[in-house]
């Protein structure tokens, strides 16, 4: 694919601004890489939104932000780093959401869960549609009880954002931990290799995917190869099977 014709699907691909996205797949399927590659992608695009990377997992290491260049100066998937497997990111840790902020780049991790809750907090109480904040949660799991279902500041999120101008991209590794709310809530779904037959008819019993009246071939239409991801948004009529290239950057 030529150089232009890739930055096109990029854009193409992307998260919408105050949008709901989902990504899901077995432990190791890419999740995060896909994640970074999307990140990068949405802040080349949108350069005044903030961006925040839930990172309860700890996969994400900020360096110094700086405001050109890749948002990954070691690419997107994950390396060692400080004899850690992990992913260095352009961007500012922010452990106290009252406390000034340095001018950076507009990309902020966060590694606690009460950091977390507070942030959602300050947005809702300071919404302004004008000003766009992308949450991008590295894994939904720590937030759900064990039916799976969201803490309440977090479902409140995924489903009053829009409104507010904040957008989210949650990721998990099993469907079958998921609140069923939590896909039908999102426009747009980047499905990875599952990790079980549960995990697949989870999904198939999601409706509404064109052409797939059955749950035998919506089966089939998620299953996919390690590395790959079926990516779906019906009111965006985007349906297709993609799997990210290590080797290239995003422009
Ligand atoms: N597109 C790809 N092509 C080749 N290798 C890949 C690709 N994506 C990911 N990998 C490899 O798989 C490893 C795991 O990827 P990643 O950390 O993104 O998975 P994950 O789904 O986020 O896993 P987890 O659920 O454990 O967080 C990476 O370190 C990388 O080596
Ligand atoms: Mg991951």
């Amino acid at each position: 694919m030529s150089d232009s014709r890739e930055r096109q699907l990029w854009r193409l691909i992307a998260p919408l601004p105050a949008s709901r996205n989902l990504i899901l797949g077995y432990t190791g399927s890419g999740k995060s890489t896909l994640e970074a590659a999307l990140l990068e992608q949405y802040h080349t695009m949108h350069p005044a939104h903030a961006n925040w990377i839930i990172d309860l997992k700890d996969r994400f290491f900020p360096t110094a932000p700086h405001r050109e260049g890749s948002l990954f100066p070691g690419g997107w998937g994950a390396s060692v780093y400080r004899k850690r497997l992990g992913t260095a990111i352009r961007a500012q840790l922010v452990t106290d959401i009252n406390a000034p902020r340095l001018p950076g780049n507009g990309v902020y991790v966060i590694k606690s869960r009460a950091t977390a809750w507070a942030l959602i907090e300050r947005l809702f109480a300071k919404a302004d549609y004008a000003k766009k904040n992308m949450l991008w949660f590295d894994e939904l799991l720590p937030f759900c009880n064990r039916q799976g279902v969201l803490d309440p500041p977090v479902q409140r999120v995924l489903q009053l954002g829009r409104e507010r101008g904040i957008g989210a991209v949650a990721i998990s590794q099993r469907a079958i931990w998921l609140d069923g709310r939590i896909a039908s809530q999102s426009g747009r779904w980047y499905i990875g290799a599952l990790e079980t037959r549960d995990d697949l008819e989870r999904i198939a019993d999601l409706k509404g995917i064109v052409g797939c009246d059955t749950k035998r071939e919506r089966m089939e239409f998620w299953t996919v190869d390690d590395y790959q991801f079926r990516i779906y948004d019906r009111q965006h009529g985007i349906n297709l099977v993609m799997k990210i290239n290590l080797e290239g950057k995003a422009a």
